[in-house]
């Protein structure tokens, strides 16, 4: 249990690490928090206009939560694997650098349920490319990708993360709670649009 709690903790001080702020400290893209939507995520560094910034903060912002998870499958089995993911989801949106607050969990969402289990990874990147490419909304993209991803668990993989992907669809749906009220308004602004509206 002690190493559990090792592993939740590093986890989470894993996934605080907010690289879209970082991003946008090394590129120079001034603070996010007065770009677009305020996030820290790929989807408003790209409101800076850096693609390059953008990519690389989705990228690293995945790359950590998947991280987590492997490290903590390799020494700790597939409970450590699943601790990991919850772990460095929550320092994600609640990051103890950015007095837990944070962001919106997509990009690490997306590397931990690679990691986990990389059919159901592929599915909800597949979903999310696919609803982005279509509605041009990266918020309604997320939303749908992990809302299908228990189902993706449950047919794609052996089952055994549905209650951890359930919990992070709900977590998602709350960080998203802005974006739902503008989707509804028909405010959200499409992917790479520089403003957004009050919700
Ligand atoms: O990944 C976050 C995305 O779903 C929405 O981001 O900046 O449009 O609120 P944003």
């Amino acid at each position: 249990l002690l190493w559990l709690a090792v592993t939740a903790l590093l986890s989470y001080l894993a996934g605080s690490v907010p690289f879209g702020v970082v991003m946008a400290r090394v590129f120079g893209l001034g603070d996010l928090r007065k770009v677009g939507s305020g996030n820290t995520g790929a989807t408003n560094v790209l409101r800076t206009g850096n693609k390059g910034a953008a990519a690389l903060t989705l990228l690293l912002d995945g790359a950590k939560g998947a991280a987590a998870v492997l490290i903590a499958r390799a020494l700790m089995g597939e409970d450590g694997a699943q601790v990991a993911a919850l772990f460095a989801f929550a320092g994600h949106i609640w990051s103890v650098l950015q007095r837990f607050n944070g962001g919106k969990g997509v990009a690490t969402f997306l590397g931990v349920m690679l990691a986990l289990a990389w059919p159901v990874g592929l599915a909800c990147c597949a979903t999310w490319l696919l609803v982005a490419a279509t509605t041009r909304y990266s918020s309604l993209a997320a939303l749908v990708a992990a809302a299908l991803s228990a189902i993706y668990v449950l047919f794609l993989d052996n089952g055994e993360s549905v209650w951890l992907s359930i919990a992070l669809t709900i977590l998602i749906y709350i960080r998203h709670a802005a974006n739902i009220s503008r989707l509804k308004l028909g405010t959200e602004p499409k992917i790479g649009r520089k403003s957004v509206p009050e919700a």
